[in-house]
């Protein structure tokens, strides 16, 4: 029996809640398998009592018998994925026999980490060395010396693997009058960590073919999201990865015959962390420098904690200043970021980027995230729950999302205003006792994207979810 493989992706900025829904939908699958970025994604996952924040491995840990595959298209932080695993081990979650790593990915190396926290502060990055990583993959050598260091090529030459990111490290670090001290001891560490891991990591290029060979049902794990894609989101403002379904083909080690459906994911609030162009943002560019002001130290200024302290939700919410309002909705919404603290901006859903965002990826369903938290519109002076439905430029109305950011900073979002509900949806299981405006929304959106909305969630937790 052959089996198949379906591929999960965030349609908007990332942080949908992506694996909240992998979680939810795992019990149909054998492997859940990651694709492209690394550290730069953290997801919060909360069953019970235990609450677990994953950055490298796999989602579906909750499940026991679930294989977890980190593909060759990621870049691993080797140093970070020891403590990951040694944290979900602690909370008594087993990874024996079920990690899996691809020799073929490409190492993080200390000089990646050190020049993202030099030159990416532009865009916002998530300063884990991911652009750097994924560049000099695509540099290879510099004459003689190698730039790309992969896990296999670790493994097979530590004496090698010492020499490259040694000499990448003080290469860098003399360019930039940066002392080296200590590097020596953080390679070693890492070389250390590679062995200790290898058990977790795969010689055989052909281990998920074999798997789905034999029958096995995987589920690409999409991270980051598809505005965020290298080539097709609000370049230069992306990762530098390919986010977009059709890249789990690639960096999933699986051939496009098995694939069966693309599953997106969206939040009915929108959020988007970092810089570069956001149509629907609340608050537009005063939200965005807001969400980017930094402290003396180069901290980031309004954290979760600062906005706590000097805001009344209510009142923010009374306002009839957009960009009140969006931080009123990113304290009710907690939408701060697990990797790096920093508030999320927030905005109205877009669906003239959702559309253009299902038919890039092919999406054949959509699970929507958060929709208990559009309930928080009834307390704001808005006429109803908006939503974007068209963009225009001077004037002209636009046909689809432009392809570059300076075209994205001029379009101007045309609102829709659906109606609101009040009612508290968290504990709502049963798509028969949704208030009619949810149904409303639901349909709204299903006719507006083009495809089937296949689950509602309403709250963090596991069961807090809606098959539709
Ligand atoms: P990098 O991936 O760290 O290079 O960051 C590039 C851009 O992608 C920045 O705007 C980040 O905030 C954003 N980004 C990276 N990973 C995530 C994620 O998992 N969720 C949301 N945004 C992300």
């Amino acid at each position: 029996m052959k089996g198949y493989s379906d591929v999960l992706v965030g349609v908007q900025y990332g942080d949908e809640g992506k694996a909240r829904i992998i979680d939810t939908i795992a019990q149909d699958y054998d492997i859940v398998a990651r694709f492209n970025g690394g550290p730069n994604a953290g997801h919060t996952l909360e069953v019970g009592n235990k609450r677990i924040a994953l950055h490298q491995v796999p989602s579906g840990i909750f499940y026991p018998d679930m294989q977890l595959y980190v593909g060759s298209g990621c870049v691993l932080n080797l140093e970070k994925l020891f403590d990951e695993i040694r944290e979900i081990k602690a909370s008594g979650i087993a990874l024996d026999g079920r990690l899996t790593i691809s020799d073929q990915l490409t190492v993080i190396q200390p000089h990646h980490v050190l020049l993202d926290r030099l030159i990416g502060g532009t865009i916002g990055t998530t300063a884990n060395g991911i652009g750097p990583a994924y560049a000099d993959q695509a540099a290879r050598m510099d004459n003689y010396y190698l730039k790309n260091l992969r896990l296999g090529d670790l493994l097979d030459d530590q004496s090698l693997a010492r020499r490259t990111m040694i000499g990448n490290y003080l290469q860098l670090a003399e360019k930039h009058s940066i002392s080296s001290e200590g590097i020596e001891e953080t390679v070693e560490n890492i070389i250390s960590v590679a062995e200790a891991l290898s058990d977790h990591i795969s010689r055989n290029p052909l281990f998920m073919e074999e798997l789905a060979g034999k029958g096995r049902k995987v589920l690409f794990e999409g991270a980051q999201a598809s505005m965020l894609d290298v080539t097709k989101g609000t370049v230069p403002f992306v990762t530098s990865s390919h986010t977009i379904a059709g890249s789990a083909y690639v960096g999933g080690d699986l051939s496009p015959r098995y694939h069966r459906k693309t599953i997106g994911v969206a939040k009915v609030v929108m959020s988007r962390v970092g810089n570069g162009p956001f149509v629907s943002e609340f608050g537009g560019v005063q939200s965005e420098s807001y969400c980017d002001a930094k402290d003396e130290q180069g901290k980031t200024r309004h954290v979760k904690e600062f906005e706590q302290r000097s805001y009344s939700v209510d009142e923010l919410l009374r306002s009839s200043d957009l960009f009140k309002i969006g931080i009123a909705l990113r304290m009710l919404g907690n939408e701060y970021g697990a990797t790096t603290k920093r508030p999320r901006r927030i905005g109205m859903l877009d669906l003239m980027s959702l559309h253009q965002n299902c038919k890039i990826n092919g999406v054949d369903e959509l699970y929507l995230t958060k929709v208990d938290c559009l309930a928080d519109f009834s307390k704001t002076s808005l006429s109803g729950i908006p939503v974007v439905v068209a963009y225009s430029i001077d004037g002209q109305e636009m046909k689809y999302v432009p392809g570059t950011s300076a075209g994205c900073r001029k379009a101007r979002p045309a609102v829709e205003y659906l109606p609101n509900f009040s009612k508290d949806l968290s504990s709502a299981r049963d798509p028969a006792l949704l208030p009619a405006e949810v149904h409303g929304l639901i349909s709204f959106v299903e006719r507006y994207v083009g495809c089937k909305v296949a689950g509602i969630g309403v709250g963090p937790e596991r069961e807090q979810f809606i098959r539709m």
